[in-house]
């Protein structure tokens, strides 16, 4: 087992999908894996690896923001051999044509996260998504015909913010949604050289104010996994 996670050595997949709430890892395993197990309970972070078409893959939380997926991005790679990760979870938009409901693919992730500012010294990297990961998911929603869009999103260390106008600043150079977790995620798969993708839900809009229910979460937190699971 690793500090975080209490798994054997090959009970992971190379390919894991990471939402952020460990219950939406037990519900996305049962509802669409087949033989799910259960590798993980440390925490309450639950993990599962199945099949899905014949395909070994897992699903595990990863609780929120940038220094708890980075803890089990780390360990899922490093002592598990995780190469593909593919973080699943919701967004709030900052842009009016983004609407709640909508798919997002995050090709970058801007952030006001410390973590990269330690890290390189005050200079600013640029995480980014993997070009075939995010190929295959544009591929998979096409043929599927779930319609997304894709560009820089911002990861934030705050959901309660203070300054509620702070997003048009970024709204203004075009970033599309805000969430937690993601420049965390692409920064600790560049750094071991494996693959990360971040696939959102928009769920509310700091635009409209509008928030959609959890029922209607569901369903359309459904799509996006129909995309993420074919890119084990
Ligand atoms: N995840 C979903 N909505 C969010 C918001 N408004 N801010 C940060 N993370 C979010």
């Amino acid at each position: 087992m690793s500090v975080h996670i209490d798994a054997k050595k090959g009970d992971i997949a190379e390919t894991i999908l990471l939402p952020g709430d460990p219950l939406r890892a037990k519900w996305i395993a049962e509802t669409f894996l087949e033989n799910p197990k259960c590798f993980n309970e440390v925490r309450n972070m639950f993990g599962y690896t199945g099949t899905f078409n014949g395909k070994p893959i897992s699903v595990m939380g990863t609780g929120m923001g940038v220094p708890s997926i980075s803890i089990y991005a780390n360990e899922l790679i490093t002592e598990f051999g995780v190469k593909n990760l593919i973080r699943v979870g919701s967004a709030g938009s900052y842009q009016e044509h983004v609407k709640v409901r909508d798919i997002v693919l995050a090709m970058a992730a801007s952030s006001d996260s410390g973590v990269n500012e330690l890290r390189f010294g005050g200079a600013n990297f640029a995480p980014t998504a993997d070009f075939n990961l995010f190929q295959k998911a544009v591929e998979v929603a096409k043929i599927k015909n779930i319609s997304i869009k894709a560009g820089n999103i911002f990861t934030s260390d705050e959901f309660y913010t203070d300054n509620k106008e702070a997003y048009k600043k970024w709204s203004k150079f075009g970033v599309l949604c805000v969430e937690m977790e993601t420049a965390g995620l692409y920064t600790v798969a560049a750094k071991h050289n494996v693959n990360a993708l971040t696939i959102l839900t928009i769920s509310d809009s700091l635009v409209t104010g509008e928030r959609t229910t959890s029922k209607e979460r569901e369903t359309t937190f459904k799509d996006m996994i129909k995309i993420a699971l074919e890119l084990a």
